[in-house]
């Protein structure tokens, strides 16, 4: 259910999903628009890789104790870049200034990781692609494409 009382001056914050809050973090994809649910996997099948792949660390993304989000990081701890492997906002809660600042949030937990460097992500360049949102985060285009999704990446 949508808690219209989030608003630009929540605390934002990463929080581990629980049992009781897994079907909630599930269900924030269902409120994306249709050209974005092609952008970013629905967040319970990121759960699930995230339980087979031991580098997959995951967090819901909280607005005050709304869960708001989701992101998940590809952190190897022996390798110098941290991957942003899924990254959304749920549709209500888009253009509040939130995603800002988890992604501030989700930086500052890739610069904890002994030797991290940087930080890459890749999107679907389709229309209403992410790519100004990262730009305004730091990010730029390396230039290379993999997989049809164009890789970025900014430093720690
Ligand atoms: C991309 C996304 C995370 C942005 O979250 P958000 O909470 O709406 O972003 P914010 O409100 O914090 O926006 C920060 C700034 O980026 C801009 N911005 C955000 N999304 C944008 C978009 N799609 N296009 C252009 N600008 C965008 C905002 O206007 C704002 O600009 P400002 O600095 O001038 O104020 C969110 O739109 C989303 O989840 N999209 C669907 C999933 C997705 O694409 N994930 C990424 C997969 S790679």
């Amino acid at each position: 259910m949508t808690n219209t009382d989030v608003g630009p001056g929540a605390v934002v914050s990463l929080r581990e999903v629980t049992a009781e809050t897994v079907g909630v973090v599930c269900e924030l994809s269902d409120t994306l628009v249709e050209h974005q649910k092609r952008m970013v996997a629905p967040n319970a099948v990121s759960i699930a890789q995230a339980h087979f792949e031991p580098k997959a660390w995951f967090r819901a993304i909280y607005a005050d104790d709304t869960p708001v989000g989701f992101v998940m990081l590809y952190d190897d701890p022996e390798k110098p870049h941290c991957y942003l492997w899924r990254f959304m906002i749920g549709g209500p809660y888009q253009k509040k200034g939130l995603g800002r600042q988890a992604m501030n949030l989700v930086l500052d937990q890739a610069r904890s990781r002994p030797n991290a460097t940087e930080m890459t992500l890749s999107y679907v360049p389709i229309e209403g692609n992410p790519e100004p949102f990262y730009r305004r985060m730091g990010f730029e285009p390396t230039g290379d494409v993999e997989g049809g999704e164009v890789v970025m990446r900014r430093s720690l």
